[in-house]
C-alpha cells in the first residue's frame, strides 16, 4: 500500500474508533456491565474493514458529508463485533482469544457475552433509525439501509452462514457448498457494507456493481482468513491459529489445499479490482483491495 493510502486508512480507522467509543459512553447503573462488555470487544482493535468500505463507497459515489453518516457506517462494525463475540462462544468455535485479548466470554461471564452480542445487533438498527429521526437521512434511505443490513445479518446472511458452517463440521463438502457457506457467513456483511455506502450517496444505479465487487472481495477475504488460520501466528492474528482444524471446519484450505486457495484468492482479487473500475476515484480502494490479499492479520 502506498503512503497516501496508508495515511488515509489510518485516518479512517481513527475516526471509526472514536465513533465506536461514543456508542457505549453511557453505562446505566444496573445493567452497565453489558455496555462494558460491548465496549471491551468493540475497542479491542480490528481492521475496521466494513465501515471503511461503507465510507469509501459513499465517497466514491459522490457523498460529501462523511461526518453526518459516520455512525451509520459504524453500525456495520457493531454487527460484525456481535458476530465475532458469538463466533467465539464455547457452543460455536470455542476460541479463547480475539483481537489479541481474551474473548468476550473469557473477560466477562458467558451470559453477559451472549447479551453483549445481542445488544450490539439491536444497537446497529437503533443507530440507523435515529439518523432518520434526526433528519440526517431520509426515512426512505433508512428503510433501504435497514433492509440491506438486516438481510445481511439474518438467515440468508451471516447467521445463515454460521448455521451452515456448524452443520458442515467434520463433513466432506464440495466447493459449491463451501462457496454458499462463505457467501453467507462473510460475504453478506461485506456486501451490505459496500451497498450501504452507495445507498447513502444516493447512486442507486451502482448498487449491482458494488455488490459484484463485494462478492469477489468477500470470498478472497475468507480464503485468506482460512489460510491465515494455518500459516499465521497468534501474535499476528490476535486469535488462536489451528482453530479450524481443531473444530473440523470445512475451509478453503481443507477443501482445496493451500496452493489452490492462494491462486483462487488472487484471481478473485483481480476480479474485485476489475469491478472497481466502474467507480470514479477508486485509487485508495484498489490499494486496500490488493493489500488484503497479502494481509498478515
Ligand atoms: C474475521 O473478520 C471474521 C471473518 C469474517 C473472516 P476480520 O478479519 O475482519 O476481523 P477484525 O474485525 O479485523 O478483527
Ligand atoms: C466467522 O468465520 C465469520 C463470522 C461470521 C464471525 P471464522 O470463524 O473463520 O472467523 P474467525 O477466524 O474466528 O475470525
Ligand atoms: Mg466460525
Ligand atoms: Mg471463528
Ligand atoms: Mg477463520
Amino acid at each position: 500500500m502506498n503512503d497516501a493510502a496508508k495515511q488515509l486508512l489510518d485516518k479512517y480507522v481513527k475516526t471509526v474508533d472514536e465513533c465506536l467509543l461514543s456508542f457505549t459512553a453511557d453505562k446505566p447503573e444496573l445493567q452497565g456491565v453489558v455496555c462494558e462488555a460491548m465496549e471491551y470487544s468493540l475497542m479491542a482493535g480490528g481492521k475496521r474493514l466494513r465501515p471503511v468500505l461503507c465510507l469509501e463507497f459513499y465517497r466514491m459515489c459522490g457523498g460529501k458529508d462523511m461526518d453526518s453518516i459516520l455512525d451509520i457506517a459504524c453500525s456495520i462494525e457493531l454487527i460484525h463485533t456481535f458476530s465475532l463475540i458469538h463466533d467465539d462462544l464455547p457452543c460455536m468455535d470455542n476460541d479463547d482469544y480475539r483481537r489479541g485479548k481474551p474473548s468476550c466470554h473469557k473477560a466477562f461471564p458467558e451470559s453477559i457475552a451472549l447479551l453483549a452480542g445481542d445488544a450490539l445487533n439491536t444497537l446497529a438498527f437503533e443507530v440507523i433509525s435515529n439518523a432518520a429521526l434526526d433528519g440526517r437521512i431520509s426515512a426512505d434511505k433508512a428503510v433501504m439501509l435497514i433492509s440491506v443490513l438486516s438481510k445481511g445479518v439474518g438467515v440468508n446472511g451471516m447467521i445463515g452462514g454460521q448455521v451452515i458452517d456448524l452443520a458442515c463440521e467434520g463433513k466432506d463438502v464440495d466447493i459449491e457448498t463451501l462457496n454458499v457457506l462463505q457467501s453467507y457467513k462473510t460475504g453478506a456483511l461485506i456486501e451490505a457494507a459496500c451497498v450501504m455506502g452507495v445507498i447513502l450517496a444516493g447512486k442507486f444505479e451502482l448498487i449491482p456493481k458494488a455488490a459484484e465487487y463485494a462478492s469477489a472481495l468477500g470470498r478472497a477475504f475468507q480464503i485468506v482468513d482460512d489460510l491465515l488460520d494455518v500459516t499465521g501466528t497468534f501474535e499476528e492474528l490476535g486469535k488462536p491459529i489451528g482453530s479450524d482444524s481443531e473444530q473440523h471446519k470445512c475451509t478453503y484450505v481443507s477443501v482445496l489445499g493451500e496452493n489452490r486457495s492462494r491462486q483462487i484468492a488472487s484471481q478473485l482479487t483481480m476480479q474485485a479490482l476489475g469491478h472497481l473500475t466502474a467507480f470514479e476515484d477508486n485509487g485508495f480502494l484498489s490499494e486496500l483491495t490488493d493489500d488484503l490479499l497479502s494481509r498478515r492479520n
